[in-house]
């Protein structure tokens, strides 16, 4: 292979790398979002979102139901970072550093599904 077509592979490598970092992110994928709400979310959300986990009874604030309208109404923006940073006195923590960003958006996908679902 010629010297110049390295070089261009090179330069293409470099452009390509940042796309693909992001690229790894999207489109988010609910069957990985489920596993983790499995692993984290669900003993206090509740299986299908509706606040309603084991660990409800025992928290002083009730976790959020998703099927609310105000709840339904907030953007995947809004809840992604509320997953993120968390609520502050509340019982719902920070996951940022728990969680990947890719989990967070997964997460995310996957609640929307729930809170579209009827009991
Ligand atoms: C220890 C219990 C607990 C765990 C575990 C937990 N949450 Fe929460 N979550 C809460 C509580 C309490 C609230 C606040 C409800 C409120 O503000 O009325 C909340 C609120 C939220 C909200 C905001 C909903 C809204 O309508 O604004 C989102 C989104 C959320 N949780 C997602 C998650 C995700 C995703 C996980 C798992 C990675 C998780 N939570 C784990 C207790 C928990």
């Amino acid at each position: 292979m010629p010297r110049w077509l390295w070089g261009s592979c090179a330069v293409l490598l470099i452009l390509a790398t940042p796309l693909a970092l992001v690229a790894q992110d999207y489109p988010p994928d609910v069957t990985r979002g489920k596993e983790v709400y499995g692993r984290h979310c669900q003993r206090c959300h509740g299986p299908s979102g509706w606040g309603d986990g084991p660990e409800a009874a025992s928290l002083r604030m009730k976790p959020a139901d998703f099927h609310r309208f105000g709840s339904y109404l907030k953007s995947d923006e809004d809840l992604l970072r509320t997953v993120e940073h968390g609520i502050v006195f509340s019982p719902m923590h920070a996951w940022r550093g728990q969680l990947t960003d890719g989990e967070m958006q997964d997460v995310v996908a996957y609640i929307r599904v729930l809170s579209q679902q009827a009991r």
